[in-house]
């Protein structure tokens, strides 16, 4: 359908260099990353990190970068997330907070030991993190490393145990490491996936993943993990509030997380309602590949920020 060709449009369309430098220069671009985007620095992170809480929502932060090939620049992104922590300790918000960590940023990627360093460079971050209170989670990138994050996940947990696995409903194999993961003690973000994946390997249209996305729902609310339900579909958020109800959770035994810049009043309305709600918090100046995840699933993303342009 429609949407179809738009999804296999906008990547095209962002490979040309004009688009590109649109979409990295100008307004249009200014206006796209200042509602996704936190800032370019580790203090506009916290800065948003702290209005948050005034509202009474949490945050995920994640410093955009990913595909690192050489190990400094993996180092690099481990630093920077240590400063993020210190920063935000410093601040009085680190307690309670979370930082996303894509394992390519850190060296997964890296030409023959990208495993071990990815690894090594995770647990610095989780270290830095339990010094302060604050927690990971491993980000989910496309399927090829599926296994690999997973798998990094369990050695973390054995040092880390409080470090959290993203799981994606668009992947068949998903409903399976639902119930591998709705374990005691595990943090589990269950979102619909946001990379192309060859057709071999997804559940294939909107309404096969949102009833795959409802399935593993099922199985993480009524096991003993920690659910967090990652998505701004009404629909699914219903389900889960369903379920959550059904089953009798306590609030403090899941979470809702939701995008910076996407469905603010439903972020207050969740919270209003007694949930614990997180924001995932996206700051860095490497964004392109981010925003064109944002604008790929959603290209009215694209028609907001005109708007929120034209109003400046
Ligand atoms: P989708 O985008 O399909 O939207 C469903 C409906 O929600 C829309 O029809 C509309 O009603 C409403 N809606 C959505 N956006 C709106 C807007 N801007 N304004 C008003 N209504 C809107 N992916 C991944 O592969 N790996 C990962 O690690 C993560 N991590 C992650 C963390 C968090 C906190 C979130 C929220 C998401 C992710 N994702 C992710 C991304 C995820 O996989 C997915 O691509 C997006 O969340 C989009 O899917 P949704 O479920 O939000 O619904």
């Amino acid at each position: 359908g429609g949407a179809g060709v738009i999804r296999r449009l906008v990547p095209r369309l962002i490979g040309l260099a004009p688009v590109r430098a649109s979409l990295t220069r100008g307004p249009l671009a200014t206006a796209i990353v200042d509602r996704f985007v936190a800032g370019q620095t580790d203090a506009d992170a916290v800065t948003v990190v702290a209005g948050l809480a005034d509202l009474g929502l949490r945050a995920t932060v994640d410093l955009l970068g990913e595909q690192v090939t050489r190990s400094e620049d993996a180092v690099a992104t481990v630093e920077a997330y240590r400063r993020l922590l210190d920063l935000a300790d410093r601040a009085g918000c680190a307690c309670g907070l979370d930082v996303s960590v894509k394992l390519s940023a850190i060296g997964q990627a890296v030409p023959h030991d990208g495993r071990k360093l990815s690894y090594e460079n995770a647990a610095e971050i989780a270290a830095g993190a339990a010094a302060v209170n604050a927690t990971v989670t491993l980000d989910m990138e496309d399927h090829t490393t599926t296994d690999a994050t997973l798998d990094t996940v369990v050695e973390l947990r054995r040092d880390f145990p409080s470090v959290g696995a993203v799981l994606q409903a668009q992947l068949r194999r998903t409903e399976a490491d639902c119930r591998d993961l709705a374990r005691e003690g595990s943090r589990v973000r269950l979102c619909k996936g946001a990379y192309r994946e060859p057709a071999a390997v997804v559940c294939q249209g909107r309404g096969a993943v949102s009833a795959a996305y409802a399935r593993c729902l099922g199985i993480l609310v009524a096991g003993p993990g920690y659910p967090m339900i990652a998505t701004h579909d009404p629909a699914l958020i219903s389900v889960a509030s369903g379920l959550i109800e059904q089953v009798g959770r306590a609030s403090d035994s899941y979470e809702f997380q939701l995008l910076h810049g996407v469905r603010q009043a439903e972020q207050r309305r969740l919270a209003a309602r007694g949930a614990t709600v997180r924001v995932y918090v996206p700051y860095g100046p490497d964004s392109l590949p981010y925003l064109t995840r944002r604008l790929v699933e959603r290209p009215a993303n694209l028609l907001l920020a005109a708007r929120a342009m034209g109003e400046r």
